[in-house]
């Protein structure tokens, strides 16, 4: 028996660097969470103040995913997304070459969270359509506005319009106030290495064995992007204000205030930037 251990862990480690979604998951039922568009989130529990529903739309994972007829984007992907290339990097002098080239186009991955996130594509236009909707879209009465919901400006807070920034407030494809993506953390990794004390990058494997994910190809040149399921995982439960006002999430589920705000793993300490970052 004592043979398999390091077998099995042999096997993990490859695994886990090709780049697999191998993270342990916090909880999820994305039901009970902001992404959750549809009527039953807007007839039951309000979650926050400023969340968006639609009223003659019950289901709840239409808004991103279709099980016919969607794109090959995506997982099932029932949305249409932006343009790769419209976007602004993020940018620094420090920067890796890797990360730092301005003219490298958004990944799917990315442009996925994109097409709500960037605030250019409606969060309640959908590709296919419920059979059982009368309606066809989601219409109309999503909160507080008006055909087409967009992911509101709101520079100053916080604001989940990522395609804006200081300096380009309602912008939709601004990136540079945001951690870089859609670039090769071995590449990156490979070139921060050779300088002196090693530079400021965990070799690959580390990062994933703390829990963050990379896309595309494993260990080699070009791979282990970095994209926003990286850090984000959008169907984990964080908010507890369902199980607060109206008891435990049905499954034995219990929403961690630790994974806001949809986070892949908790930021506790900074847990999260330290998976990658030797700082
Ligand atoms: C707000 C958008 C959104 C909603 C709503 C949503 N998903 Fe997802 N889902 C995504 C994105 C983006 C990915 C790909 C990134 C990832 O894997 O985290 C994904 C990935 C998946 C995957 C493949 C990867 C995995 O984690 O297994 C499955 C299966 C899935 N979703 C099922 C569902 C189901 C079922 C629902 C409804 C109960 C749902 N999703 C609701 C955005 C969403
Ligand atoms: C169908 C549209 C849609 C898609 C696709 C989508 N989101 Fe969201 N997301 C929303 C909406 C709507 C909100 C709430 C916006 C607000 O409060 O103004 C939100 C909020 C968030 C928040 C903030 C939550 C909080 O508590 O403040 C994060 C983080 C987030 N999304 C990440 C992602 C990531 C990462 C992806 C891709 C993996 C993604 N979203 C895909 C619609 C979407
Ligand atoms: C390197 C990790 C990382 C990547 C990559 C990343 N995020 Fe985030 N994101 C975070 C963390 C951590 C927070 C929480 C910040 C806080 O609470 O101060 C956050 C917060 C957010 C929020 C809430 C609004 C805010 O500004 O706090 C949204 C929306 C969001 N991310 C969407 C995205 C989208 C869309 C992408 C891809 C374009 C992305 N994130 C890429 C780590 C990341
Ligand atoms: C999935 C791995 C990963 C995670 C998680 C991550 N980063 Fe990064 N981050 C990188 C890589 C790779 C770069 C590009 C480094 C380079 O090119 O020099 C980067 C770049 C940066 C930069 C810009 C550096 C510069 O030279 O301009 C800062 C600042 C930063 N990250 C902070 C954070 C913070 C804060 C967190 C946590 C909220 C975080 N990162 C989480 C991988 C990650």
């Amino acid at each position: 028996m004592r043979l398999f251990a390091p077998i099995l862990v042999a096997a993990f480690m490859v695994v886990s660097v090709a780049g697999t979604a191998l993270a342990v998951k916090g909880p999820q039922a994305v039901e009970f969470t902001i992404h959750n568009l549809s009527a039953n989130m807007g007839g039951n529990p309000q979650m926050t103040f400023d969340n968006q529903y639609t009223t003659n739309e019950e289901e709840i994972c239409i808004f991103c995913h279709t099980p016919h007829g969607g794109t090959l984007d995506g997982p099932l992907w029932n949305r249409q997304i932006p343009a790769a290339g419209s976007f602004t990097h993020y940018n620094s002098a420090t920067l890796t070459a890797a990360a730092g080239n301005g003219a490298r186009p958004v990944s799917k991955e990315s442009l996925l969270c994109l097409s709500c996130h960037d605030g250019s594509i409606a969060t309640n236009r959908i590709i296919n359509t419920n059979n059982s909707n009368p309606t066809g879209q989601p219409e109309n009465q999503m909160q507080g506005a008006g055909i087409a919901v967009d992911i509101v400006s709101g520079f100053g807070a916080p604001s989940a319009r990522i395609g804006e920034s200081a300096s380009n407030v309602n912008g939709t494809g601004d990136l540079s106030d945001d951690h870089p993506i859609s670039f090769s953390y071995f590449d990156a990794y490979t070139e921060e290495s050779t300088q002196p004390g090693g530079g400021g990058l965990r070799a690959p494997g580390a990062p994933e064995l703390a829990d963050v994910r990379f896309f595309g190809a494993g260990a080699v040149a070009g791979g282990m992007r970095v994209e926003c399921s990286s850090c984000h995982d959008p169907h984990v439960a964080y908010d507890t204000y369902f199980e607060t006002w109206y008891g435990p999430i049905p499954g034995g589920i219990s929403a961690d205030p630790s994974y806001a705000p949809f986070l892949i793993t908790p930021n506790t300490g900074s847990a999260l930037c330290l998976a990658c970052h030797v700082k």
